[in-house]
């Protein structure tokens, strides 16, 4: 491939959730994302870097309520410290933005109007686990009972931790909402899909592309394979995000809104700069202009962004990402994080003990191409800092 000249990228990495604060996985993104940022800008090369908190969704309304606070006072609040922790680890985004914004609304809006125009919009009632007492329907996570198989207590609605027997919400003994405690009845309501299925020719071209690493498309080819399904885009009331148009008490689901914050971020972005948004968006105009897509994410999104995203980008007459670059799980010490042995590392933890440099270092120096998990072994980490960096670096 000839390298061009001049190159127009925007880079995004995946919009961290905002009801919580940032840990070590989430550096490992965004300093994977800024490194190569950083490297296309030291090219001459127009490179924008761009992301957003994601800040819909139940978890952060029912965190927003045993906070005392309204969804918008906690999102602030999240995204101060998130901004925070991302200036201190040296991660160069040009906006930092929130899917709670203006523009999120509007592209959200106007990218179901064109798929519903198109007839991709299908419309019909499921039934649904619903908290009573709350007033709320309940995702799976939301329920816990006793496991069918062993009778162990306090077991989520889908695997039980203890038997590793798996199983439907439907079959817990005495099941109850983690929220209220009330047991869940079932009601039906009607929901809008997204109609997934009419893009399988489409998105088995987008796979054939080498725009995904191989492992990524293989995975995505299964689920061709197994057959897509209609995707479930919205949410009944009380929900914290975007009210559908033309259907009260619905609201978008947060996975729908969540990839178009990517547009919102650049798009309030553009507002401040000599930017066209149109030539990194518009379908035809990016092939004119020849600008590149760049997505940072994690391996455990892929669905989101290679099928679920192009789809809708493809329906709505938008560009396709260039390429998707996913990365592994962030363990530690071998093992996946965990809050009980004390290797859930939080983003300013990490901070007050140490330069952001070191992790810098340290993730650069085990990052690849490919989706295998990424090991912060605590003494390779201390032995390649004082090594390397210390040892070497510093005496040069
Ligand atoms: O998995 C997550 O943490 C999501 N908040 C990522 C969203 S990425 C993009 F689609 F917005
Ligand atoms: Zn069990």
């Amino acid at each position: 491939m000839s390298e061009k000249n001049h190159r127009r990228i925007l880079v995004t990495s995946a919009l961290p959730y905002a009801n919580g604060p940032l840990h070590l996985g989430h550096l490992l993104e965004h300093i994977q994302t800024d490194i190569w940022v950083r490297y296309q800008r030291s090219r001459g090369h127009e490179c924008h870097y761009v992301c957003a908190d994601d800040t819909h969704g139940t978890a952060i309304m029912l965190k927003a309520e045993q906070q005392q606070q309204t969804p918008e006072q906690l999102i602030a609040n999240v995204q101060a410290q998130h901004c925070n922790d991302f200036n201190d680890f040296l991660i160069s985004h040009d906006n930092y933005y929130s899917t709670h914004s203006e523009e999120n609304r509007y592209f959200s809006e106007q990218i179901y109007q064109k798929l519903h125009e198109q007839n991709l919009i299908a419309e019909r009632s499921i039934s649904q686990a619903f908290d009573s007492e709350k007033q709320l329907f309940l995702a799976d996570r939301y329920i816990k009972g006793k496991c069918p198989k062993c009778h162990a207590p306090d077991q989520y609605g889908d695997n039980c931790e203890v038997c590793g027997a798996t199983y439907a919400p439907t079959d817990l003994i005495d099941p109850f909402s983690t929220i209220s405690g009330a047991e869940p009845i079932t009601k039906e309501s009607v929901h809008y899909f997204f109609k997934l299925p009419e893009f399988n020719g489409f998105l088995t071209q987008w796979l054939s592309n080498d725009n995904l690493q191989p492992a990524v498309a293989n995975k995505l080819r299964e689920w061709l394979d197994a057959g897509l399904q209609e995707w479930d885009i919205s949410r009944d009331a009380p929900y914290f995000g975007f009210e559908i148009p033309n259907a009260p008490g619905k609201f978008f689901y947060v996975w729908l809104d969540a990839p178009i914050g990517y547009m919102a971020s650049f798009k309030h972005y553009c507002q401040s700069k000599p930017l066209n948004f149109d030539d990194f968006w518009d379908q035809q105009q990016a092939v004119e202009t020849g600008t590149e897509l760049f997505h940072f994410i994690g391996k455990d999104i892929i669905n989101f962004h290679g099928l679920f995203w192009p789809a809708m980008l493809n329906a709505s007459q938008l560009r396709l990402p260039t390429a998707i670059h996913a990365h592994g799980f962030l363990m530690v010490n071998g093992e996946k994080m965990s809050k009980s042995r004390g290797t859930f590392i939080m983003a300013r933890s990490y901070l007050t003990h140490f330069k952001p440099e070191y992790l810098r270092y340290f993730f650069a120096s085990k990052l690849s191409s490919g989706i295998d998990d990424i090991d912060l072994n605590l003494e390779d980490f201390v032995q390649k800092a004082n090594s390397d960096l210390v040892g070497k670096l510093v005496n040069i």
